[in-house]
């Protein structure tokens, strides 16, 4: 490992990060005190400010993906740049960041990452405030890459966007609006939720019981077009009922905790398309496209064309960013401030 350069360091090389010894409720999370990472070649470290709580955290929390203990939640951070691990070209130590940091650790003072996941704050991005850029990494790169890659989407179709009034959902509604949909439906599961969501961009927002109904009135009858579901549960199953001839449906979580089975003949027989969009694998097979799609989110909520609602906590109130998330109480984007 080569560290071209470097800012002082902390006394002791110690930092705080969130950390779970063991899968369970929000109260195996706790702040622990660690050393500080040192970047590999390839990577940076940031000194973090802002980082972001996505409900993928809670699913790792909870043990439903299989992550090693003790694990550093943590996948989206801004901050500077503390150090410049060997072969990083085009940062210099102090340069303002939001980084990706899709293995885990950005929930924390400082996080090492992969320079391909690092972007600049300058130039157009120079304006964009430190604790919604954290909150726009994940969720906004999101929303677009189900949208275009997974979603297909084209001017002048249907969407209906599940878990409406979320992280991902304001940010969906919002870019299927800008991306040329002719009708945006979220699906929510509360009118406090529903009253939220209506801001940001929806014709109308409705409960995940009223959905067949209010699809069938906007559409005529003929369905919708794309479908986002990131839910799970029980109403997978339904979802090929609200689609249009050749409508897509895409899978892109299980907040339910709860999946269902579909046979391979179900897209022959419904004349429709199950897709799926998966952030990290994304990383892995079209880093490229990752990129492009980071930059773009990035950009779209610099200019004001995305709008993220970010309410900011201090780091030890991790546990209950993941409360909300968990008991679908939580509205828009949950960012901590890590130096508070
Ligand atoms: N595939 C990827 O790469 C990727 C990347 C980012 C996010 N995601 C997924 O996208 C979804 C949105 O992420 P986010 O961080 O923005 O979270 P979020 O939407 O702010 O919160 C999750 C929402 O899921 C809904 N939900 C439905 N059933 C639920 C249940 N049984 N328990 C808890 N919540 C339930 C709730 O909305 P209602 O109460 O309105 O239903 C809840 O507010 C998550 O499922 C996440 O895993 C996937």
């Amino acid at each position: 490992m080569t560290t071209t350069a470097q800012t002082p360091a902390t006394p002791g090389h110690r930092m705080r990060t969130v950390r779970f010894e063991s899968f369970g409720d929000p109260s195996v999370l706790g702040v622990a005190d660690v050393a500080v990472p040192e970047p590999e070649s390839g990577q940076l470290t940031v000194d973090v400010q802002y980082a972001g709580v996505n409900f993928a955290e809670v699913m790792f929390r909870r043990g439903q993906f299989p992550v090693d203990l003790p694990h550093f939640p943590g996948l989206e951070a801004v901050g500077t740049v503390r150090a410049v691990g060997g072969d990083v070209t085009g940062f210099e130590v102090g340069d303002r960041v939001a980084a990706l940091t899709l293995g885990g650790g950005g929930n924390a003072e400082v996080v090492a990452v992969g320079a391909e996941h690092v972007v600049r704050l300058d130039g157009d991005l120079a304006g964009l405030d430190g604790a919604v850029a954290a909150g726009a990494l994940c969720n906004v790169t999101t929303a677009l890459g189900v949208l275009t890659s997974a979603g297909r989407l084209a001017k002048g179709e249907t969407v209906v966007v599940l878990a409406a009034a979320g992280g991902v959902g304001t940010a969906a509604a919002q870019l299927a609006r800008s991306l040329g949909a002719a009708t945006v439906i979220g699906v929510t599961s509360s009118p406090a939720k529903a009253a939220y969501a209506r801001a940001y961009g929806y014709d109308s927002v409705v409960s995940y019981d009223e959905l067949e109904r209010e699809v069938a009135e906007r559409t005529g009858g003929a369905g919708a077009d794309l479908v986002l579901d990131s839910v799970g549960g029980a109403f997978r199953s339904s979802v090929t009922g609200l689609l249009a001839a050749f409508g897509r449906h895409v899978i892109f979580g299980n907040a339910a905790a709860e999946d269902v089975t579909f046979e391979g003949n179900h897209p022959w027989y419904t004349n429709s398309s199950l897709a799926g969009y998966n952030l990290g694998g994304v990383a892995g097979r079209a880093p490229a496209l990752l990129r492009a799609h980071l930059e773009q989110a990035l950009t779209e909520v610099a200019k004001g064309a995305v709008r993220v609602d970010v309410t900011v906590l201090p780091l030890q109130d991790v546990t209950r960013a993941h409360e909300l998330l968990e008991t679908r109480a939580s509205t828009g984007k949950y960012v901590l401030d890590v130096r508070n």
